[in-house]
């Protein structure tokens, strides 16, 4: 499963880039609208950044608006994905952008059926909204699970599980079992992914051992020993 960052925020979005693992980042009018800055250029420097899928969001609610922002969105950057909410005109602009080669990401998924029509509408991706449908007493991952296997069953069907509205690390593992091809998370959350209190205590014992070692400069040691200076 591939990871994206579910935010617009600059310095987040380096400082998980810079840890090797990052695929690609989501974002939402939401996201957009909390960091207070152009949309256009935030886009822009995100796609730099990452290298890879970066979901920028229309705005339009009608079928044309969708797929005339859409269509400039995507000549914003080569990494542009289109985000399309999941209502009958983002159906029909998904399938006109997609008929284009434009990638769409379909979002606001909230049951099956309506992934099922996003992927017969040539969405790249689904976005279901699991931490949303546990807010309301439902379970986020029998629709990711759900979801997965009716896209299995089907080869016309191409588009790409892309667990969202993640709230915490154990959502992270369960969308993996649940066959997600993608999860966005949310910072806070990813910081918490690589955070074990004894990987911490651990390393600190394993640096205080090694504080007892003799000749403890490696670096230059092995740089010696490696240029036959042993
Ligand atoms: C998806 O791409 C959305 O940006 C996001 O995951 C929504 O999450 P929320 O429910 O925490 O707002």
């Amino acid at each position: 499963m591939k990871l994206f960052l579910d935010s617009a925020n600059l310095d987040h979005i380096k400082e998980i880039h810079g840890w090797g693992v990052l695929a690609g980042v989501t974002t939402n009018p939401s996201l957009i609208a909390k960091e207070g800055k152009d949309f256009i250029a935030t886009i822009h420097q995100i796609c730099e950044i990452v290298q890879g899928p970066v979901s920028a969001e229309v705005v339009a609610q009608d079928t044309a608006g969708m797929v005339k922002e859409g269509r400039l969105l995507a000549k914003l950057h080569e990494h542009v994905v289109v985000k399309v909410p999941l209502i009958p005109a983002g159906l029909a602009a998904t399938r006109q952008l997609a008929d284009d080669g434009i990638r769409v990401n379909v979002t606001l998924c909230f049951q099956s059926n309506q992934a099922l029509l996003a992927g017969l509408a040539g969405a790249a991706y689904i976005s279901p909204f699991v931490g949303r449908v546990d807010d309301v007493s439902g379970e986020g991952m029998a629709l990711i699970r759900e979801i997965a296997e009716i896209y299995s069953m089907d080869p016309d069907i191409q588009t790409q599980v892309l667990s969202a509205s993640i709230r915490h690390p154990l959502h992270v593992v369960q969308s993996a079992l649940a066959g997600a091809d993608v999860a966005t998370i949310p910072y806070d959350v990813f910081k918490k992914l690589l955070a074990h209190p004894q990987t911490d205590s651990g390393n600190k014992k394993f640096l205080e051992d090694w504080a007892t070692v003799p000749n403890k400069d490696i670096v230059g040691r092995m740089t010696d020993w490696l240029a036959g200076k042993r």
